[in-house]
């Protein structure tokens, strides 16, 4: 397989690691897809850059692939049916000039089932950070339009494969609530390959042991300490802005925090409720936390 090349910390990196992930995409094409999949997991653990490998492996295996990102204003749209593609296209292109994302979004899914109905039988649909644009409200309905796809296309196909991922916590709860879609969560990357994306950055770097505690793993975070020259309490108060971690939230929930850093899983069993909709709403932690299976099934 060709390995996919990625922007990162300002610079080109090659696809690393994920050997498991890209072996789960090599499972759905062998075994089928009955739901489609939400990937969530936290900001910047790798999401998009597996998307894109996972989208150049299944061109290799022989699929039509439509990519979409509208956060990243990026797409990707490799369709045999060419007046099919070229609507895509050309809605893609309208959307970019009027920064109308969601209106493509919503088109993937009719865009979907006329490929399959022109013929296309073997297909990819890769919905990237689309609830943003669409609102967490609709985000169950969107999966449900893509369940429909599975379960009543328009023509007969031999493999439909349909994933979209989120970071944002509270859609996770949206697409819970209903039975349309399966979440899997991901996580930051493995100690071996976080390494080999460490060993990609030029220049003098603290101790991988450093990085390693810092980041818990995190590509984006590794990019962001590389681009501040590694001084870890920038990237602190630059997050702390983000995520309007204001002194009132402190002062407010202070002794809860202190805990929660000793041992996160006082949030799961000691915390208040309301502190960790705060923290789930900010995108600051994954509640309730999923099991980590060393060999999932999906
Ligand atoms: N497996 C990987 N190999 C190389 N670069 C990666 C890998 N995973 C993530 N990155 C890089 O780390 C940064 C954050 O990853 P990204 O995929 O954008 O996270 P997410 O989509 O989960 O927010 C990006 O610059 C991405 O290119
Ligand atoms: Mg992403």
């Amino acid at each position: 397989m060709r390995r996919v090349r990625l922007g990162f910390a300002g610079r080109e990196v090659e696809f690393v690691d994920r050997e498991q992930a890209l072996r789960q995409v090599e499972d759905w094409v062998n075994r089928g897809m009955a739901l489609p999949r939400v990937v969530y997991g936290r900001e910047g653990c790798g999401k998009t850059a597996w998307l894109r490998q996972g989208a150049e492996l299944l061109r290799e295996l022989g699929f039509d692939v439509i990519y979409v990102n509208p956060i990243e204003l990026a797409f990707t749209v490799e369709l045999g049916v060419e007046d099919v593609r070229n609507k895509l296209l050309s809605l893609i292109r309208e959307a970019i000039s009027q920064i109308a994302w969601g209106r493509v979004v919503w088109s993937i899914i009719g865009i979907a089932r006329s490929a399959i109905e022109a013929g296309t039988r073997k297909l990819a649909i890769i919905v990237d950070d689309a609830f943003q644009v669409i609102g967490i409200d609709k985000v169950a309905i969107y999966v449900k339009g893509l369940l429909g796809i599975l379960e009543h296309p328009p023509a007969s196909y031999d493999k439909v494969i349909a994933i979209t991922a989120t970071s944002e916590g509270v859609s996770r709860r949206e697409i819970g609530r209903h039975l349309w879609a399966r979440l899997i969560p991901m996580w930051n990357m493995i100690r071996e390959g976080f390494e080999q994306l460490y060993e990609q950055l030029p220049g003098n770097k603290p101790d991988f042991e450093d990085v390693w505690r810092l980041t818990g793993g995190n590509p984006r975070i590794l990019g962001e300490l590389y681009e501040v020259n590694w001084v870890a309490d920038k990237v602190i108060s630059e997050l702390i802005n983000d995520k309007e971690i204001t002194p009132d939230l402190i002062r407010k929930w202070a002794n809860h925090l202190r805990e929660a850093v000793g041992d996160p899983d006082y949030l799961w069993y000691n915390a208040p409720g309301e502190l960790v909709d705060e923290l789930v709403r900010r995108n600051l932690i994954l509640f309730p936390l999923p099991s980590r299976d060393p060999d999932p099934v999906d």
